[in-house]
């Protein structure tokens, strides 16, 4: 075939997604069906709710992303899909979307982990170089990903309990924020303070993971306990302090990680990545320090989970030979 086209499905969680991406690094169309704010007034994302929504979507998706592409079944090289990790009912919507398409189409289909998409999102504003780190930063992973070569990837670290997102979603329920509430904390944020002096688990320690389920803790009995003696505190100094212990343990883990660790390019993925507090932290850490290693932090709008990081992914995977066979499965707890 003339042209190099990826078509990518995404569904691991809220967001159904599908995307025709051209040699791996342009993308042709990225349509996100977003399903927040059915999810909104339960606080987090329904499980069932979330697969009847992609069953519903994912077709009207497909048929937009090849129109806005401008291509046919006909152009395509490949099918790929995420596969794991994620929500199992949302995931085999997706995969049995891939397969029914690659499978009628008698295209390849292509396996993709969903972190491996957040990271290849990278490819969109700059060429990879290796050894690479990433640090991935979403609602259920926080992780330092080791990639020692292409389609290579291996977690240096990650957390013990919560993820970064989940902590800050968390504590934004406290807040009385709707989900998530990451963008509204981070907001917050920049017009309070650190006043209140909340714990950086682990930040000492000899090692490369993370806890935040104890600053969550100690975030809520701070709330709580001024409740009960009826004093106010302000959400914005507590947006602050809560947001300056998260990126100081996550820009500390992550120095710690390149000194152990060289290599040529630091890349910042997944929806925190998108926090302006720990793009603005780790730019000033890496410039200090590694001035020689290029910070390649995705760009805002392909933070969140969407499709053409998965055609990003797929298409290296691709080229490495990855092929998925008739029986590939959802894997809810897929590891690298
Ligand atoms: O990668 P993602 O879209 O989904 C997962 O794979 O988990 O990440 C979603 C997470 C949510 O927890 C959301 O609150 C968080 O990313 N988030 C943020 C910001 N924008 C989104 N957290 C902190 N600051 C932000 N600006
Ligand atoms: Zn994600």
């Amino acid at each position: 075939k003339k042209r190099n086209l990826i078509l990518a499905f995404e569904s691991s969680c809220d967001e159904t997604s599908v995307a025709v991406i051209e040699d791996g690094n342009k993308i042709l169309s990225n349509i996100i069906a977003t399903q927040i704010n059915s999810h909104k007034r339960f606080g987090g994302v329904v499980p069932e709710v979330a697969s009847r929504h992609h069953i519903e979507q994912i077709t009207i998706c497909t048929q937009e992303a090849l129109e806005e592409a401008q291509v046919t079944y006909d152009d395509l090289n490949a099918v790929a899909v995420t596969y794991g990790p994620g929500l199992v009912g949302s995931l085999l919507v997706g995969v049995a979307a891939a397969k029914m398409i690659a499978f009628a189409h008698d295209l390849p289909l292509v396996p993709v982990n969903h972190m491996a998409g957040h990271i290849n999102a990278a490819r969109f504003v700059t060429d990879m170089q290796f050894p690479a780190l990433a640090l991935l930063v979403s609602g259920g992973h926080t992780e330092l990903v080791y990639l020692p070569r292409e389609n290579e990837y291996y977690i240096i670290g990650e957390t013990r309990d919560d993820a970064a997102g989940e902590a800050y979603d968390k504590v934004g329920r406290v807040l009385g924020l709707s989900y998530p509430s990451g963008k509204e904390i981070d907001e917050l944020a920049h017009q309070g303070q650190d006043v209140y002096d909340f714990p950086r688990a682990m930040i000492k320690e000899d090692n490369l993971d993370f806890s935040f389920s104890g600053l969550k803790s100690a975030f809520i009995n701070k709330v709580h306990n001024a409740n009960q003696i009826g004093e106010t505190l302000d959400s914005k100094d507590l947006a602050a302090s809560f947001q300056a212990s998260v990126v100081e343990v996550l820009v500390t883990k992550t120095k710690k990680a390149l000194h152990e660790f060289p290599v040529k390019q630091l890349i910042l993925a997944g929806g925190v990545a998108a926090n302006q507090g720990l793009r603005a932290a780790l730019t000033t850490m890496m410039a200090e320090e590694f001035p020689e290693i290029e910070l390649v932090p995705v760009p805002l709008k392909l933070c969140g989970d969407n499709a053409a990081m998965i055609g990003a992914a797929g298409e290296v995977a691709y080229r490495n030979g990855e092929r998925a066979s008739w029986d590939l499965n959802a894997e809810p707890s897929l590891e690298f």
